[in-house]
């Protein structure tokens, strides 16, 4: 019995900032985000979204087609988590109408966590292969104004469901980890955006790359040259480009710029418009590339870097299922793509401020996503979370 991804779907906010307007703002060349890292746009949350509504809204269309009835766990992973004890899941539980004996947990370990929530989902279901288990990952990646994360921000949330003999992708059950005390990246309690020491970042990340590699190498008798596709974690689309280059030479592969860059382009679309989404961002890069390759990639196997700064990586890989590309959203995913609103950067700077009550006051939060659920308002420290 294989186990793995069955179905996939993901879900962004409707308003974008082009890295365009922002380089101007800040007087820098624009070709420094759309060449030097690799990104053109970054999705913000509108006031009325967060995590929990952009989960339900990736996880709907799943639920929709399997029933409410028939998911037993509800995986939740993030780093921007809205409350320090309550699971966000348990929100989205409620939104979707999922059965009150479905057990719902929060994850976290900064952009990695969604990967741990995968395997221990693969674990429940390889023990009892009647399961369906919702893994959702879900983020708003913010930094400082003015600092050079900035234009790394974004927002997006992915649900997968993992179930046995998956349609989609069969995962391998061996993997290999590196875990460091390191601060790279980190954000206090107290503090609302992320703390990072940038250039530091991209080299722990590296370094993570060749650690998992070489361990998965030990667990797996897979080398570099058995995998069609690589996904990385996606800060930035440069940043995958640089670890995939990394690894090749690490195995002294034989391919040459532009067949490495094959390898990994289809898996760097979504993102270069979307932004970093922490949790969910390799996985929309894995639905990126299902939806977006121009090859059959049946039989195909993908190698996944899974990487979350402080750090905690994990080296993985898949195999991709015959008949995958009929069960696949990528229809609906370009409609959201494409039907989301241009904002300059002035609203971009009234959606950075949006208030943030701390004292308990109540704050009506006037609709403005297309999505199904929004956060309507905030009251005596109380989310309210509607349908629309
Ligand atoms: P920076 O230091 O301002 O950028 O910010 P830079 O000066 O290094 O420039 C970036 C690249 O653009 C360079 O290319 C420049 O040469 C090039 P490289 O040397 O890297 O190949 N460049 C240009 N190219 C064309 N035309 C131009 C031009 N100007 C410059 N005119 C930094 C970069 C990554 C530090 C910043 O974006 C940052 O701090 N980002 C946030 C941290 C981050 O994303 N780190 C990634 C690894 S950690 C991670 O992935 C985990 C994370 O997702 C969080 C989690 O796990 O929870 C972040």
């Amino acid at each position: 019995m294989s186990v793995g991804i069955d179905e996939i779907s993901f879900y962004t906010s409707n308003y974008f900032l082009d890295l365009r307007s922002l380089a101007l703002a800040q007087q820098t060349d624009p070709d420094k985000y759309y060449v030097g890292i690799g990104q053109e746009k970054m999705g913000m949350a509108a006031p009325d979204e967060d995590i929990v509504t952009m989960a339900a809204n990736a996880a709907l269309p799943l639920v929709e087609a399997v029933g409410s009835e028939r998911i037993s766990t509800l995986m939740f992973a993030t780093e921007t988590g809205i409350d320090q004890s309550k699971a966000a899941g348990v929100y989205v539980h409620r939104l979707l109408g999922l059965n009150p004996n479905c057990r719902v947990v929060e994850l976290k370990q900064a952009c990695y966590s969604a990967t741990a929530a995968i395997q221990m989902a693969c674990a429940l279901v390889a023990r009892q292969p009647e399961q369906k288990v919702l893994v959702v990952a879900s983020d708003v990646a913010r930094y400082e104004l003015n600092t050079p994360g900035e234009a790394t921000q974004g927002c997006g949330a992915v649900a997968i469901m993992i179930t046995a003999n998956p349609r989609l992708v069969e995962i391998d059950p061996e993997v290999g980890n590196y875990t460091e005390d390191v601060m790279d990246f980190w954000r206090p309690n107290y503090r609302v955006t992320a703390l990072v020491d940038g250039k530091y970042s991209t080299k722990i990340y590296l370094k993570s790359l060749k650690k998992a590699w070489e361990h998965f190498r030990e667990a797996s008798p897979l080398t570099f040259d058995d995998f069609s596709h690589f996904c990385y974690h996606l800060p930035f689309g440069r940043m995958a480009q640089k670890a995939h280059q990394q690894l090749a030479k690490l195995n002294k592969s034989g391919l040459d710029a532009g067949q490495l860059e094959q390898q990994i382009e289809d898996t760097l679309s979504y993102n270069r418009i979307i932004g970093n989404s922490y949790t969910a961002s390799m996985y929309i890069g894995l639905t990126s590339l299902l939806e977006n390759c121009g090859h059959n990639l049946a039989g195909k196997r993908i190698g996944f870097f899974s990487y979350g700064s402080g750090c905690v990586a994990e080296f993985f890989s898949g195999r991709v299922v015959e008949g995958y590309e009929r069960h696949l959203h990528r229809d609906r995913h370009q409609q959201m793509l494409d039907a989301r609103q241009e904002i300059g950067y002035e609203e971009y700077l009234e959606l950075y401020r949006y208030p943030d009550p701390r004292d308990g006051e109540h704050l009506e939060i006037p609709a403005s996503t297309r999505g199904r659920f929004r956060l309507a308002a905030i009251s005596h420290h109380k989310r309210e979370y509607i349908e629309c």
